[in-house]
C-alpha cells in the first residue's frame, strides 16, 4: 500500500510507539486518526501534526467507544485502510510473591487491554475496509499488530503481560488467514527494549543498563524504529501472516 493513499487508525496513538508511528505516516503523505484515553496528550500531538491527524479518546476495550471512533474518522477521512495497534499496559507481578498470590483483576485487566482491545478494535475495522476499493496491488487493508519479545521469552514478573502478548502472537496467523478472501493483510511486530514512557518509569541507570544488554546494537529501539518497520509492512505487499522480533537480536534472561 501507498502511505499516501491511506487513513490510519492508531491505537495507543498518543504516546510511545503509536505516536512515533503516527509522526512517520505523516510525513510519508498518511493521514491518520489518534486513538487513546489520554485525551491531552492525544489532542496536543493531533494539533502538532495538523490537518493530516485528528484524536478521538477511545477505550480499546469498550465496543461502543471504538464503534465512536471509527465513526469519526470515516467521518474526517472518508475511509480507513490501516489499523495499527499500539494502546497497551504493562504489569511487573509475581505469580507468588511477598503479596501473596497475584489477584486475578490484574492479570485480567492485562488480557483484557493488550489481547481482547486488540482484537475488539481489529473485528470492529474490519467491515469498514472491507468497504475500500482494491488498491493497485489488490489491497484493501493492513493490520498492525504490537507484540513482544515476552510472548517468547517472558521475565520473572511478567506472567500476565507474557500472556496477553503470547495471545496476540497466537491470533496473528489465523487473523492473516480469515481475512485473506477479504484482501486485508495482518502482521505483528514483536519490539524488544524501547525508549518510551512505558520504560520511563525505571531510573536512568537501569535504562542505560537494559540498553547494554542488546547485542546490536547496545542500546534501546527508539519509536522511529518501531514506525519505520510499521511503514515497511504496510508498503511490502507480500509481508503477511508475520510475527517480526525487532529486538537487536536480544534474547531476554529470566530477570
Ligand atoms: N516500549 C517497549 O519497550 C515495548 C516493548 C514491547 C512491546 N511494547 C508494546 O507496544 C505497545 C506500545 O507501547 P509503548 O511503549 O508505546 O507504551 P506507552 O505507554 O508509551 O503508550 C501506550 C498508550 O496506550 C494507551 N492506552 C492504554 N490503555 C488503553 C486503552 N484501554 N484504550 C486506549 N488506549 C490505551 C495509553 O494511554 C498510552 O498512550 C504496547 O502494546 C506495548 O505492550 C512496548
Amino acid at each position: 500500500m501507498d502511505l499516501r493513499e491511506t487513513v490510519s487508525f492508531i491505537t495507543g496513538g498518543a504516546s510511545g510507539l503509536g505516536a512515533a508511528t503516527a509522526h512517520r505516516f505523516v510525513d510519508a503523505g498518511g493521514r491518520v486518526m489518534l486513538v487513546d484515553m489520554d485525551a491531552a496528550a492525544g489532542e496536543a500531538l493531533a494539533a502538532e501534526l495538523g490537518e493530516a491527524a485528528q484524536f478521538v479518546a477511545a477505550d480499546v476495550t469498550r465496543e461502543d467507544e471504538v464503534t465512536a471512533a471509527i465513526t469519526a474518522t470515516q467521518e474526517a477521512f472518508g475511509s480507513l485502510h490501516v489499523l495499527v495497534n499500539c494502546a497497551g499496559i504493562g504489569l511487573a507481578m509475581r505469580t507468588y510473591g511477598r503479596q501473596g498470590v497475584h489477584p486475578l483483576d490484574l492479570f485480567e485487566r492485562v488480557i483484557r487491554i493488550n489481547l481482547v482491545g486488540t482484537f475488539n478494535v481489529i473485528r470492529l475495522c474490519v467491515p469498514v475496509m472491507m468497504r475500500n476499493t482494491p488498491d493497485l496491488e489488490g489491497e484493501r487493508g493492513v493490520i498492525i499488530n504490537s507484540a513482544s519479545v515476552a510472548a517468547y521469552e517472558g521475565q520473572i514478573g511478567q506472567v500476565a503481560y507474557a500472556a496477553s502478548k503470547g495471545g496476540v502472537v497466537g491470533m496473528n496467523l489465523p487473523l492473516a488467514r480469515d481475512l485473506a478472501r477479504n484482501a486485508i493483510r495482518v502482521v505483528a511486530v514483536a519490539p524488544g527494549l524501547f525508549d518510551t514512557p512505558m520504560l520511563a518509569g525505571l531510573p536512568e541507570v537501569a535504562r542505560i543498563s537494559l540498553g547494554k544488554q542488546v547485542p546490536n546494537p547496545p542500546r534501546l529501539g527508539q519509536p522511529e524504529e518501531f514506525a519505520q518497520t510499521a511503514q515497511f509492512i504496510v508498503e511490502a505487499s507480500y509481508l503477511n501472516g508475520e510475527v517480526l522480533r525487532l529486538d537487536g537480536a536480544m534474547r531476554m534472561a529470566p530477570r
